[in-house]
């Protein structure tokens, strides 16, 4: 088995720098458009031996250090009993929001074993199959609770920060919630045979630092408190969240994720003795080849002073890359970091 990321997240050294992308497997990949060309997205993920298939598409093709389930985060709230659909082309959509103690108390928390048995099945035939280590995943609470509140994706968040700022109380009840429904949907996945787990809080930057503390920090970190106990390494991204890493790290991640609008220099200064992740413009996979290569190397450099690094994009890979370009990146990164010679 190649450990070479698990070690980097636990900060020991390694012969090359690990890389794995954000969204690894999905639309950039022929041979995952192929499956989507038979199944809708959600039967996909509700189907272990297709999340399979995807799972290690990537992985193949690709030679990446560490595999993340297919699934996505929103599964757990469908599983609390909300109702999920994608909609061709406008991403997930919860056409019953949640904005009342009425609708709120419509959620129950799951058994994860017993509504997202999908999930750990996914898990436990990946792991027959792997020859690298698999992450396992969650939405943080509050991005969570976004989805929930708009019903779908947004941009201005008007009703979520309506509920923070008007109805405290609701907000902190819905994010209890899926804090609750969070916990024991990891824990069952590290149980399952994750390696790792990531937190995903795409929307953790839409908040003020203040705001950020009180409303979705305690509760990611009391996820990441709860998962000490299953031993793997524990890795936190907030996407935007250059102005929250420092709240960031008391979430008591073991790794870092950063996205691209940081410098991983100075990031890796403020968060002390702890691996990072990242973070490299997605769009940064569209430069001419050896311009792409030149910047994989300054990044290299500049995050030579990491207590473990694990190269990544510093958001999900976007849907128009060529796959070949990635291969590129990912080439590049075990070449440029190798410490053996
Ligand atoms: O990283 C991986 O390869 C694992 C799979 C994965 C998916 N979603 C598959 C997916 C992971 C880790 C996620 C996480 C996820 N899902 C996040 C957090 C990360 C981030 O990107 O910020 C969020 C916010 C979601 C919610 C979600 N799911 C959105 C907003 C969308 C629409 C995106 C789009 O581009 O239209 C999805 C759908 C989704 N999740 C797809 C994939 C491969 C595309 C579905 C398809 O049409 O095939």
């Amino acid at each position: 088995m190649n450990d070479t990321f698990l070690k980097a997240c636990r900060g020991e050294k390694t012969d090359y720098t690990p890389i794995w992308m954000m969204r690894q497997a999905g639309r950039y990949l022929p041979e995952y458009q192929k499956i989507r060309g038979k199944v809708s997205f959600l039967e996909l993920c509700k189907n272990p031996e297709l999340c399979v298939e995807v799972t290690l598409q990537p992985i193949d093709r690709l030679n990446m250090d560490a595999a993340i389930l297919f699934s996505d985060i929103l599964i757990p709230m469908q599983a609390m009993g909300a109702t999920l659909e994608f909609h061709e082309g406008k991403g997930p959509i919860f056409p019953q929001t949640v904005r009342s103690k009425k609708e709120l108390d419509k959620l129950s928390v799951p058994d994860p074993i017993e509504k997202t048995g999908f999930v750990m099945e996914t898990i436990r035939l990946l792991r027959k199959e792997l020859k690298v280590p698999l992450i396992g995943f969650a939405g943080a609470p509050f991005t969570c609770a976004t989805y929930l509140i708009e019903g779908g994706s947004s941009k201005v968040f008007w009703e979520t920060k309506k509920m923070m700022y008007t109805n405290p109380a609701l907000f902190h009840e819905l994010m209890e919630k899926i804090t609750k429904t969070t916990s024991r949907y990891l824990l069952a996945q590290a149980e399952a045979g994750a390696q790792a787990l990531q937190l995903f809080d795409s929307w953790a930057g839409i908040l003020a630092p203040g705001d950020f503390e009180e409303f979705a920090l305690p509760y990611a970190t009391k996820i990441l408190t709860e998962l000490r106990q299953t031993g793997v390494p524990l890795i936190y991204f907030a996407n935007n969240g250059a102005t929250l890493l420092d709240l960031s790290v008391t979430t008591g991640a073991d790794v870092i994720g950063l996205d691209w609008r940081i410098n991983i220099g100075d990031a890796i200064r403020r968060v002390g003795k702890k691996a990072v992740q990242g973070n490299i413009d997605p769009f940064a996979l569209l430069l001419p080849k050896e311009a792409l290569r030149q910047r994989i190397k300054r990044l290299l450099a500049d995050a030579e002073g990491a207590h473990g690094h694990i190269f990544n994009l510093g958001h999900g890979i976007h849907q128009f890359t060529p796959p070949d370009q990635a291969k590129f990146a990912v080439d590049c990164v075990h070449e440029l970091s190798s410490r053996q010679s």
